[in-house]
């Protein structure tokens, strides 16, 4: 496998994470040789000569082959990511706002200059669902995906129906490392949505932006939506869907919906996130697991890294055979 010397940006949940699990694992063929940070006078749990503050630097370091990109700044990581990639090195990040906005452009930034870009912590945290996507379903044979892509609202969704109120709950799930720092983009369904326009890319090769999608969040919720629930025995989970129509195009949105028990998605709590596939060989496939905080996270970034030391990058395929289509044909990329 290739030697990878990474250049890692941010500290923080996932960073750290990281940081800690590569120093578990010798056996990946991958070191961290420098850790970008914007404050250097918080306490960090790494030897400090790992520490810079300066970007740039690290960014002209000729030893450095592979950016892992982990912070939380959107316009910040843009800049990081898009300058990475132009210099022909490998990016692995899980900022899945700044993908889903800028996916033509990183498609052809790796296009251009040969470097491979992997997202899978982007998407349903551990859940291995993008190389997935990519190499499982041929074409035509994927028809729909619909599960529960954010962890903080399912987190939420999970303590109100056991009683606690919003605010409560949405500080708790603060508090253990799952909410954006801005929240607002998990319980208006934006973080749902950014997922979801990987997923449209990945499953059908359809690239579109995520505002261009349907969607609805957590925070319109009211008393008698709960009392509904209650009185039928069901749950309320916020659910990103896809569904292939007739004429080859896919419907897509975000919106909270009533589970009821015999739904796969009924048992996926907490911060779990779950999808179901419905393809034509396969019929009806389940995949869950822990959609956010630090391990799980980490866990698919530590896969990327993986997967890069023998070569990997992702083919879109259904891009390049050009099954076009999608939500709109102005939005649809030709690769
Ligand atoms: N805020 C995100 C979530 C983090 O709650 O799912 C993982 O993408």
């Amino acid at each position: 496998p290739n030697h990878l010397t990474i250049g890692l940006f941010g500290f923080g949940v996932v960073g750290e994470g990281i940081y800690r699990v590569l120093e578990e694992l010798p056996s990946l063929n991958a070191r961290i040789k420098t850790i970008c940070i914007r404050d250097p006078h918080k306490p960090r749990a790494a030897p400090s000569a790992l520490f810079t503050t300066d970007a740039a630097q690290l960014l002209q370091d000729p030893d450095i082959n592979l950016v892992v990109e982990l912070i939380d700044d959107a316009a910040a990581a843009y800049r990081i990511v898009t300058e990475a990639l132009r210099s022909g090195r490998h990016v692995v990040s899980a900022n899945k706002k700044l993908i889903a906005e800028h996916l033509p452009e990183l498609l052809r930034l790796q296009q251009q200059h040969g470097g491979s870009f992997l997202y899978e912590a982007a998407v349903c945290g551990s859940i291995p669902i993008l190389r997935n996507l990519e190499e499982y379903y041929d074409n035509d044979l994927l028809h729909a995906l619909s599960g529960i892509v954010n962890g903080s609202t399912n987190y939420i969704l999970t303590q109100q129906a056991k009683g606690l109120d919003y605010a409560g709950a949405l500080k708790q799930a603060q508090e253990l490392g799952f909410a954006e720092s801005d929240p607002s983009l998990d319980v208006e369904g934006w973080d749902a949505a950014n997922k979801l326009a990987l997923l449209l890319a990945h499953a059908w090769g359809i690239v579109t932006p995520p505002e261009a999608l349907l969607r609805k969040g957590i925070t319109r919720l009211r008393p008698h939506d709960w009392a509904h629930a209650r009185e039928k025995g069901w749950r309320i989970a916020l659910t990103a869907t896809a569904t292939r129509l007739a004429d080859g195009k896919v419907g897509a949105l975000v919106l909270p919906r009533f589970v009821d028990e015999g739904h796969p998605l009924y048992g996926v709590r907490d911060e779990y996130n779950g999808l179901v596939l419905e393809s034509r060989l396969a019929d009806r496939q389940f995949l869950s697991g822990k959609g956010a905080g630090r391990y799980p996270t980490a866990s698919a970034v530590v896969s990327d890294i993986s997967a890069l030391s023998y070569g990997y990058r992702y083919a879109y395929k259904k891009l390049r055979a050009g099954t076009g289509g999608g939500l709109s044909d102005e939005f649809s990329l030709d690769v």
